[in-house]
Parts: C-alpha cells; sequence; structure tokens
C-alpha cells in the first residue's frame, strides 16, 4: 500500500492502474463503517484508493473542523489491513485557490434537514467530492465506483444527482448503515460521547425501530410515525425527525421500498444522525 501526498503522485500511481478503481473517499477516523466501504470496493474492482481529506469548506463557523478526530497512523493499518492499494492525503493548499468556482447544492433538496441546520455544509461537501472523483479518475479507469455510507443519507442523495446533473463518469455505490450490537450508528463523532451520552444516544436508533414496528403494524401515516418517534427521542434534544422518499422529497405517507426515516439530534454537544431506509 502507498500513501500519497501530492497530486502528482497520485496520478503516477493511478497510471498505472490497468483495471476497475474502487474510491471510497473518508475524512479519516476510520471505523467499521469505512471499513465496509473499503471491503465493498475491494471485492468488485481491481485497484481501490481511500483518500483522507478533513475538507475545510464542509465545515460552518463554530463547527468541530480543528477538533474533528485525527488517526493518521491508525488509518493508515486499517486501510492495509482492508487491502487498499493507494491512500490519497492532500492537503488544504493542493485542492483549494482562493477565489475558487463553486458548486452550490440544489435550492430546494440541499437546503432541507441537514441542510437547513447546516446551511452551506452541502456545497462544500460537493465541491470536494466533484474534486476528488476527478482526480481519482483523472487516468480513466476502465471502471470507476465510488462507495457511500446510507448513514449520510442526504448527502448520497445530493452526489447522485451532482453525478447525474453533471454527466460525471462514475457509478456511486450506496452501502448500508454499519451499528455496534446495541444499534448505535457508527460515526467518527461517537468518540465525543461520555458513557451516560453514550447510552442517551441509542435513543435514535430505538426511534428507527419504533417507526418500522408502526410501519409494519400498517400505520402509515407520516405524523402519526413522527409522534412515536419524538416520544421515543424524549431525553434528546431533536433536530428533527423526517421522512422523505428517495429523492428527499416530503411524503404524507410511508410507500415501502421508497421512504427514507431520519432523524437528528443532539447528545450533549454531540450532534447525531440516524436513518433507516424502508
Ligand atoms: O462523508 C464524509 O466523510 C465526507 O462528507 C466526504 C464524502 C468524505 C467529503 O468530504
Amino acid at each position: 500500500m502507498l500513501i500519497v501526498h501530492s497530486i502528482e503522485e497520485l496520478f503516477t500511481q493511478t497510471a498505472q492502474f490497468n483495471g476497475s478503481i474502487g474510491f471510497v473517499p473518508t475524512m479519516g477516523a476510520l471505523h467499521e463503517g469505512h471499513l465496509s466501504l473499503i471491503r465493498q470496493a475491494r471485492q468488485a474492482n481491481d485497484f481501490v484508493v481511500v483518500s483522507i481529506f478533513v475538507n475545510p469548506t464542509q465545515f460552518l463557523e463554530g463547527e468541530d473542523l480543528d477538533a474533528y478526530p485525527r488517526k493518521e497512523k491508525a488509518d493508515a493499518k486499517i486501510c492495509e489491513f482492508a487491502g487498499v492499494d493507494v491512500i490519497f492525503m492532500p492537503t488544504k493548499e493542493m485542492m483549494y485557490e482562493a477565489d475558487e468556482l463553486s458548486i452550490t447544492a440544489p435550492a430546494i433538496r440541499g437546503f432541507i434537514l441537514e441542510g437547513a441546520k447546516r446551511p452551506s455544509h452541502f456545497d462544500g461537501m460537493l465541491q470536494v467530492v466533484m474534486k476528488l472523483l476527478n482526480l481519482i479518475a483523472y487516468n480513466k479507469p476502465t471502471e470507476f465506483r465510488a462507495y457511500f455510507g446510507k448513514k449520510d443519507a442526504q448527502q448520497l442523495a445530493l452526489i447522485m444527482q451532482m453525478v447525474k446533473n453533471y454527466f460525471i463518469n462514475v457509478e456511486i455505490v450506496p452501502c448500508d448503515i454499519v451499528r455496534d450490537s446495541d444499534g448505535l450508528a457508527l460515526s467518527s463523532r461517537n468518540v465525543y460521547l461520555s458513557k451516560e451520552e453514550r447510552t442517551k444516544a441509542l435513543a435514535l436508533s430505538r426511534s428507527l425501530k419504533r417507526a418500522t414496528e408502526l410501519v409494519m403494524q400498517k400505520e402509515f401515516k407520516v405524523t402519526m410515525i413522527q409522534e412515536a418517534m419524538l416520544e421515543v427521542l424524549k431525553e434528546v434534544d431533536v433536530e428533527y425527525v423526517a421522512l422523505v422518499n428517495r429523492e428527499f422529497q416530503a411524503i404524507d405517507e410511508v410507500k415501502i421500498g421508497n421512504t427514507i426515516m431520519l432523524v437528528a439530534a443532539k447528545v450533549g454537544t454531540t450532534r447525531l444522525i440516524d436513518n433507516l431506509w424502508i
């Protein structure tokens, strides 16, 4: 496995790849969730590239950019163990110049839910994903796949839209959420939770479980499901509980096969999100 710190080195490596590339973009602090993306990339492709870059443009003023967990040595070990060929670790200076073109998330889908709570977050996220896709596929691999977790469901929907709107030649592969045995969705931010907060945080996955039970009992009304979820979430600071279709449009009734149930809440000072696709 090679760790490359410059765009030139990255291009030298990918020029030698004679086959498909599976790409897993990350901000580091890798956990079992990332590992599952890497495993899927490894299985389906000849070469696997992981990027580790804490992208400043997707953090808002006052968010945890400086405190965001950085664990480069541990990340490299995980990647090596998982059979990654190249880790790309650029610097901010390599990725951005002062007077940049910008990408703006779509006016509705990009500015509801996460977009409403974190305005401009998706602009920065799309900007860096576009750059990374272009960089990794620069040498025109025979096939190019990029792997994203369903945990960031809105991020995934917007990336798929960007790929469609900008005709980017990549297959986006959505990957299932990985959970701890108690149900907590894995996230790099879970390290911020104290023991008590971690127990409280389980309300997020429990609320989604409650919603699923209702759907199985044929309760399809979104307002009823939201009410039941909020009841389970009483002990955390809820930001939103929402049900949307796969295109991230608001719905009144659950349609099995085309619904995502989402929750965002603060537990202590840590902001967590979770969702379930039904
Ligand atoms: O999901 C993430 O970790 C980031 O948003 C991504 C896709 C790596 C872009 O910085």
